[in-house]
């Protein structure tokens, strides 16, 4: 029976920081709100000219040279993103072309700040199936194209950047042992961009009310997020017979230090196995869990045989876990 493992991990954020005592001179909100209620200190922004696929250009060359491989090896591409560089084609196919991975298939996936977990379950099925052998996986995100930056609900809270993985099938004990996908559509209105699409084509009047910024009802999707997050990371285990204890790391999504919190307590994790990165770059979106997936795997904070919780949570509303053993 085929598994898929990780086999390259890579990740990039732009150079542009804003931090928090910035925001606090442009709009009303202070560092001390943001910090106490979300725990975010500063995040990244692009520069002008800067797409998404520029991103996950940056971050899948990093990808692939941990993984050993060169463009031409990949035989399918998936990139995980709710801000990709336009409506068509996909951000998958515009990073084929600047890869050069000409032997690829390539298209997006979309489930919001979920989207990485989709994206992996995706990957995961395709190459148990034999039908993909090299993945290239991305999640990234260009939030600060899509944020009213006079909304303090919601200006604060989002970054850019983005993370990829490299998957490859292997027949031993290793890899992805089981994804979880979730969604409740019921409540699409918590997390929204309701301008630009075939609802509300771009007009004059959707300008003029906002409709191509991001909206949240940021306390409503934080109770069911602690909620639904709790009982996911329970379920995800005990699916696997594995004891919290034995977990070396949870990554989670990067939205709320509290949020975060909370599902670690229920685990009875330390923060020490805990990857945390919402302080530095914010909430990422899809690009939150692979960019801290990355960062923990250079740092050597996980090991060859650990058992790793990935878990996300974001607009649809979608929510989704993956157990791997490193
Ligand atoms: O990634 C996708 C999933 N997203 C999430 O999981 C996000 C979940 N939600 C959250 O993280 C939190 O709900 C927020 C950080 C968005 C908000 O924190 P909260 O503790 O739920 O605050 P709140 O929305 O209940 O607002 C409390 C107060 C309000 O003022 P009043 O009505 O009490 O006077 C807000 O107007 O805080 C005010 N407020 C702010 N004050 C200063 C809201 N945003 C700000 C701000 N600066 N940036």
């Amino acid at each position: 029976m085929l598994k898929s493992r990780i086999t390259g991990t890579g990740s990039y954020v732009p150079e542009k920081i804003i931090d928090n005592s910035y925001l606090g001179k442009k709009i009303d909100t202070s560092d001390e709100w943001i910090t106490e209620r979300t725990g975010i200190r500063e995040r990244r922004v692009v520069k002008t000219g800067q797409a998404n696929s520029d991103l996950c250009f940056e971050a899948s060359k990093k990808a692939l040279l941990a993984a050993g491989l060169k463009p031409k090896d990949i035989d399918m591409i998936v990139v995980a993103t709710m801000s990709g560089d336009m409506p068509m084609p996909s951000t998958a196919a515009i990073l084929q072309k600047k890869l050069g991975a000409k032997n690829a298939s390539a298209f997006d996936v979309n489930a919001a700040c979920s989207g990485f977990i989709y994206g992996l379950s995706v990957a995961d099925k395709f190459i148990k199936t034999g039908a993909s052998q090299k993945l290239l996986l991305v999640g990234a995100e260009v939030n600060s194209r899509f944020l009213d930056w006079e909304d303090r609900a919601t200006c604060v809270l989002f970054g850019d950047g983005a993370g990829a993985v490299v998957l490859e099938p292997t027949k031993g004990k290793r890899g992805i042992l089981s994804t979880h996908l979730h969604s409740d559509g019921n409540l699409w209105d918590f997390i929204c961009l309701p301008g630009g699409g075939s609802k509300n084509p771009p007009s004059e009047k959707t300008i003029k009310k906002g409709m191509h910024f991001i909206k949240m009802k940021g306390n409503e999707t934080f109770k069911v997020a602690v909620r639904t997050l709790e009982k996911l990371v329970v379920s995800t285990l005990r699916e696997n017979n594995v004891d919290p204890s034995e977990l070396a790391m949870l990554i989670p999504h990067q939205a709320n230090l509290r949020i975060i919190s909370a599902t670690a307590r229920r685990l009875n994790l330390p923060m020490s196995r805990v990857a945390v990165n919402l302080d530095k770059y914010g909430n990422t979106s899809s690009a939150s869990i692979p960019i801290a997936l990355d960062e923990v795997v250079r740092d050597g904070r996980i090991k060859r045989g650990d058992y790793v919780l990935l878990e996300a949570f974001g607009s649809g509303l979608t929510w989704g876990s993956a157990l791997i053993k490193w």
